[in-house]
């Protein structure tokens, strides 16, 4: 019986069929399946018998020094400390967010310390990289530049002469392999390519980081595809309207997956903050209602970030609900506890909530902040400017302690905040910090203070001080 070769296989998800559909089971995608030929076995490797391999001990030999710190701070935080030998990281992001800078800030930073690095771009010419260099004032740095395509070519002139220490590919869907007979920039060759490249990165003990757009439609196999495949993950991102732009680690073999590293583009490449709460705060709109300071943790560092909410009388049957950089699912849950417990109507309200300076918050220690900025829109009663917000709400309207309270504290107090408004500790003190805690034990009581200084604020209108 003749063996069909061909298949059918999903752009956005890699799910194979046996025929044409247009749409796929598997992720939902409409026209994402294409046809695509099927992985070379290769000549002679039919009927091999395979070969006895040496089984080691979990003692032994390791390689000293096997992290490369970058030279930017901000990203060795992300990867935890830096780049490991052999290892293969996947750098995802929006087109034009800024992976390519960053890159290349990078490798310049490392062969300025004298190691050997290779870009190796798909999509630019080698003079758009030195034009991107010039402007970033990288040109003095001995990186190795080429634009190429070709996987085989570019794992044998990485193999001539001394190892490198660092290889970035800009990007992995602009790359092929020989071994795959399909397009590039299908799902096959994204594959065969990134397997071939980390291949050669656990046998020469080269970092390799592949670029990967991240695209909506299925037209450009994503990179979801080699996620599995990689030693780590690193997600880029940022709103198109703001400067700043997150790099989070999404999956890491090798270190933390919950730090995030900070930056700020500007017209002279990506500036790192290494004080993020201040940049979340520099655009403050001090004491108007339904702005609150959430007091969060990102990793293993404090992260101040601002709130707000907006609660209007909705013009609609349903009334809108719309979040930004905060789980929206998080947000009906503070909703009906508000309204379950603390008697705060809002089925007649539209509410908007927005985290500032496009951060994702993921803790529920912000669940007691947001309602504070809800609250506070709705009643019209701006919050104290001094203070900060922070604990997890139950269900039943309690504030539970949250993690790493004294950091919290402590980074309040540095940026001159003197109140905070949290759960009571676990034991754990204000400690030196020397703000005054106002500790909430249940939601009831911070609606109850908010809405009486609404009802104070409602009177003859006193002029504030604030900062
Ligand atoms: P780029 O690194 O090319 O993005 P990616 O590789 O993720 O597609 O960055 C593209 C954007 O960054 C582009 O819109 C211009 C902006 N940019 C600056 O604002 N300042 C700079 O110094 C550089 C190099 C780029
Ligand atoms: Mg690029």
């Amino acid at each position: 019986m003749a063996k069909n070769s061909a298949s059918f296989t999903c752009q956005n998800c890699g799910a194979v069929y046996n025929r044409w559909q247009g749409k796929c089971e598997s992720c939902g995608e409409w026209n994402s399946i294409a046809e695509e030929g099927a992985v070379a076995t290769g000549p002679g490797r039919a009927g091999r018998k395979g070969r006895v391999f040496a089984l080691e001990p979990l003692t032994g030999e390791t390689h000293d020094s096997p992290r490369l710190a970058s030279g930017v701070p901000e990203l060795d935080r992300v990867t935890g400390g830096g780049f490991v030998r052999g290892s293969v990281l996947l750098m995802a992001g929006d087109p034009g967010i800024g992976k390519s800078t960053l890159l290349i800030q990078a490798a310049a930073a490392l062969a300025r310390a004298g190691h050997r690095c290779l870009y190796i771009s798909g999509e630019e010419a080698v003079a758009q990289v030195r034009l991107r260099a010039d402007r970033l004032g990288l040109t003095d740095a001995a990186v190795e530049l080429a634009s190429e395509t070709s996987v085989e070519d570019i794992i044998a002139t990485a193999s001539q002469g001394k190892t490198p220490r660092l290889i970035i590919i800009d990007s992995i869907q602009t790359m092929w392999t020989d071994a795959v007979e399909s397009a590039p920039g299908t799902v096959t060759q994204v594959r065969g390519a990134a397997q071939a490249l980390i291949r050669f990165a656990k046998r020469s003990g080269a970092a390799v980081i592949l670029v990967g757009h991240v695209t909506k439609d299925g037209q450009i196999a994503g990179p979801r595809v080699v996620e599995h495949m990689v030693d780590a993950v690193l997600s880029f991102e940022g709103e198109g309207s703001h400067q700043f732009r997150i790099l989070r680690a999404v999956k890491n073999r090798f270190g933390p997956t919950d730090e995030i590293g900070v930056f700020e583009m500007t017209g002279s490449g990506l500036r790192e903050v290494p004080n993020p709460s201040e940049l979340f705060l520099s655009e403050r709109d001090l004491g108007s209602p339904g702005t609150v300071v959430f007091a969060g943790i990102e990793g293993t560092r404090p992260l101040l970030v601002e709130i707000q909410a907006l609660v209007a009388p909705t013009s609609l049957g349903t009334p809108r609900r719309s979040v930004v950089g905060w789980d929206s699912s998080r947000l009906s849950m503070v909703l009906a506890v508000l309204e379950a417990h603390c008697g705060v109507k809002l089925g007649g309200h539209d509410v908007y909530l927005n985290v500032a300076g496009g951060l994702r918050i993921q803790e529920p220690a912000a669940d007691l902040a947001a309602a504070a900025a809800l609250v506070s829109s709705l009643a019209g009663a701006s919050l104290p400017a001094e203070a900060v917000y922070f604990g997890e709400v139950s269900l039943s309207g309690a504030i539970r302690p949250v993690a790493q309270t004294p950091a919290r504290l402590k980074e309040a107090a540095k940026l001159g905040f003197t109140r905070a408004f949290a759960p009571e500790g676990r034991g754990e003190a204000a400690g030196d910090s020397g703000l005054t805690l106002s500790a909430i034990g249940n939601l009831t009581d911070l609606v109850a203070d908010i809405a009486a200084s609404g009802r104070r604020a409602k009177g003859p209108r006193i002029a504030r001080q604030d900062g």
